[in-house]
């Protein structure tokens, strides 16, 4: 799993020693990517809209059909969105964060429950009598898990001088090929 994006801006510029916003402003008008940080707040706030909207389902009793594909979208989105921090995110933000790591450590075992109630809703569906409970269980797992990235991981993770625009443009690439939306030979 190469992380080519770590460390490589500070010898980009002298001036780059603080990731400014009008920095990344400037950056991302010539970067075809978001930076790594905003791709997955964004993957955050659409998986909640998601969830939200399986609540809906839920309360005008709709059927196992319609709840059923919001399921497993919201469970293709999770496993990609959690596959690319896992391989690309978590282990570059090790680098950076020293001491606190561990926050690292509980996101790791946060994403490990996560997965066992992915799994069981992949499996299951709407008739199963837990179904509508593992997918709002689900949703309150992750909307713990996101205020402690959002609130703790990303603003450390911003201070250091990580090369989120490099590390975004990978995050970016693996998630399209994890979702099969990439004709890329690798
Ligand atoms: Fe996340
Ligand atoms: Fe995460």
């Amino acid at each position: 799993m190469p992380t080519t994006a770590t460390k490589t801006s500070a010898k980009a510029s002298k001036g780059a020693s603080t990731k400014s916003a009008a920095g990344r402003a400037t950056a991302s008008k010539k970067a075809t990517a978001p930076d790594a940080i905003d791709l997955l707040i964004t993957d955050h706030r659409e998986v909640k809209a998601l969830f939200k909207e399986y609540d809906k389902l839920v309360k005008a009793e709709a059927d196992s059909g319609e709840k059923q594909a919001i399921a497993l979208q919201i469970c293709v989105m999770l496993t990609a969105h959690a596959t690319a921090e896992e391989e690309l995110f978590y282990p570059a933000a090790r680098d950076v964060l020293g001491e606190d790591e561990d926050l690292v450590d509980e996101a790791d075992v946060e994403h490990a429950s996560a997965k066992e109630l992915i799994a069981q809703i992949e499996a299951g569906t709407p008739d199963d009598p837990l179904y509508d409970a593992k997918v709002k269980v689900l949703g309150e797992y992750i909307d713990h898990h996101v205020k402690e990235e959002e609130g703790e991981m990303f603003p450390k993770v911003r201070k250091s001088d990580l090369d989120l625009d490099s590390l975004g443009e990978e995050i970016a690439a693996r998630k399209a090929e994890l979702l099969g939306q990439t004709d890329e030979p690798h």
